[in-house]
């Protein structure tokens, strides 16, 4: 077997045995789209469950599901409407639209920094003309890759499908932050689409308009980057690029830290979590590896980043990215919908401290106000110094706007004992493009022997659509009957099971190993009677190994070579 993947031929696999479509085809297909047939979303839902054990079940995150579409307020506030776009040229002669950065890679190491100026002196430079009619290409500008859309009839209230999940979990910090009952660090996950438009999507399911994302989105006190858990994989071992030169080093976790290679601990956590989780799923780890981002190259929110990069057939390929996204999204947030978005951090004793205070004049609110002056007052007193608005106070008082100017309230500093103080949540964010590692897997786990024109996809058994094929040796006899009882006692969604009478055994072996399933049960006469009556055999995908197992024992056998047994000990 060789490990030499051709893509053409995986995808074409993909299609035939119903892992992955490509959208609209019976219209002639859209580029950039995809379905997921029934064994894709199989396998894809594995995916997730194996992400969900470790951010719910180890870390003990929580999980929301929010809405897709989202008014602009919202990513005006993210920095997207102005900052998330891809620069772009379209041919004077035939209008064809091209990523700019794309038409000259084979002239600079990182072309995506390059300004639109510079990338007009590039095609001038280097004689680069319309990949499709030859003709003038026209000046670089800015495309924003937001899908846009109104909410409700008429053009007023514009809307944007949402280019990332995370902003679902921002918007929703203050619900979010109650709910873990005003503590730090409050760790959030979200599955779901996202959507860019983007500019001429190539490589298959590398870059998709519409695609799915896992994303962890983790607040956390800006005092303390450490995290708990750090010394349990402080001594293991992590592949890095880091962004002051561009070879590849090897160092523990703990190393990279104390070098200040990776910025804090939560971060170094979470990067080699990133690790565990790719490897677990299949991802090779000789062909893995975690560049950190130029400093040019970072997205708009980002103070560091780290992207997880897989060597594929296409070259080294980004699938995750971990990033330190700092006070960003929350100070944004708050600074653009006017709703404190903070933590009350409590001091370990009360502290003596001088504080600035909004305090009421009495003597004018009094005969002003009358029976409301107190009521006026409390409420007054209750703003701080950054509730006055062009030296105003405006108060909501039965209903009503009152507007105080500072004939009413002045601004004091005293000395106060304070139990604490509010602080804007730093952000560390694993965000997975799902899409990527589904087809990362499965180009990690196909093995093609050209000599017997064999394919067998190495699926880890957790990742793997179906778990199992259930044979009869031949479809008679009673075999069958016995093979799908057995199939009936064993298939559920976390033991797909698969019954399949038709053609030699050595087809149906061949048909599960292509799909990557681990193991085959098949019935054979031995089943029904003799000295082995009331067992069947038990196949091995990767070593073809095969064992007699008795009947009854067949689910737990799968259930504990699903846990991880090993073939060799059952
Ligand atoms: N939320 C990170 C990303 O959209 O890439």
């Amino acid at each position: 077997m060789n490990n030499e993947v051709n893509s053409n031929e995986l995808l074409s696999l993909c299609k035939r045995r119903g892992f992955i479509w490509p959208s609209f085809e019976i219209y002639g297909g859209v580029a950039g789209m995809f379905d997921y047939g029934p064994l894709g979303s199989n396998m894809r839902n594995n995916i997730v469950e194996v992400w969900r054990d470790i951010y719910r079940g180890r870390e003990g995150f929580i999980e929301i599901d929010s809405e897709t579409v989202n008014p602009r307020e919202v990513f005006k506030a993210s920095g997207h409407v102005d900052e998330f776009s891809d620069l772009i040229t379209y041919c004077t002669k035939c209008q064809s639209a091209f990523r700019a950065d794309h038409l000259v890679k084979e002239f600079f190491d990182n072309p995506d920094v390059l300004s639109p100026k510079e990338l007009d002196d590039a095609f001038v430079k280097h004689d680069i003309k319309c990949l499709e009619c030859k003709g003038k290409l026209g000046p670089v500008e800015e495309f924003n890759l937001m899908f846009k859309t109104t909410i409700g009839p008429g053009s007023s209230r514009v809307g944007y499908l949402r280019p990332e999940t995370a902003q679902g979990i921002f918007v929703n910090y203050l619900n979010l932050y109650r709910y873990n009952r005003e503590k730090l660090p409050l760790g959030v996950i979200q599955t779901g689409r996202g959507y860019r438009n983007e500019i001429a999507p190539r490589q298959g399911m590398i870059r998709m308009r519409e695609f799915n994302m896992m994303e962890v989105e983790l607040f956390v006190d800006p005092t303390d980057k450490g995290w708990s858990r750090f010394p349990e994989i402080e001594n293991d071992m992590i592949t890095l690029v880091p962004n002051t030169g561009t070879e590849t080093v090897t160092m523990t976790v703990g190393e990279a830290v104390e070098k200040g290679i990776i910025a804090n601990k939560v971060l170094a956590y979470f990067v080699y979590t990133t690790q565990q989780f790719l490897i677990r799923l299949g991802i090779d780890a000789k062909r893995l590896r975690f560049r950190q981002h130029l400093k040019n190259e970072m997205a708009h929110y980002a103070a560091d980043c780290w992207d997880a990069e897989v060597l594929l057939s296409f070259g080294w390929i980004e699938i995750t990215g971990i990033a330190d996204r700092g006070c960003w999204d929350l100070s944004r947030h708050a600074e653009f919908s006017g709703t404190e978005l903070t933590h009350f951090k409590k001091f370990d004793e009360p502290k003596e401290m001088e504080v600035v205070r909004v305090k009421a004049k009495h003597k004018a609110l009094g005969p002003r106000f009358k029976d409301k002056a107190k009521a006026i007052a409390e409420m007054m007193e209750s703003k701080g110094p950054s509730d006055i608005k062009g030296g105003k106070l405006t108060l909501r008082v039965g209903g009503e706007d009152i507007i105080l100017g500072d004939e009413f309230f002045e601004v004091v500093k005293v000395t106060e004992k304070v139990s604490g103080e509010r602080v804007v949540p730093h952000v560390i964010e694993p965000s997975h493009g799902l899409d990527r590692i589904f087809y990362s897997v499965l180009e990690h786990s196909y093995a093609y022997d050209k000599k017997e024109d064999y394919t067998v996809l190495r699926l880890a058994p957790e990742v793997a659509p179906i778990k199992v094929g259930v044979f009869p040796l031949m479809e008679k006899d009673g075999l069958d009957d016995l093979a799908k009882q057995i199939y009936e006692k064993i298939h559920s969604p976390t033991m797909e099971a698969y019954y399949d009478g038709s053609g030699t055994i050595g087809k149906r072996y061949a048909r599960m190993d292509e799909v990557g399933t681990p193991w085959c049960i098949t019935v054979d006469y031995e089943a029904l009677s003799g000295p082995s009556k009331g067992t069947v055999t038990i196949r091995d995908r990767d070593t073809t190994e095969q064992k007699r197992i008795p009947v009854r024992s067949v689910p737990n056998t799968l259930k504990a070579l699903l846990s991880g047994k090993s073939f060799k000990d059952i």
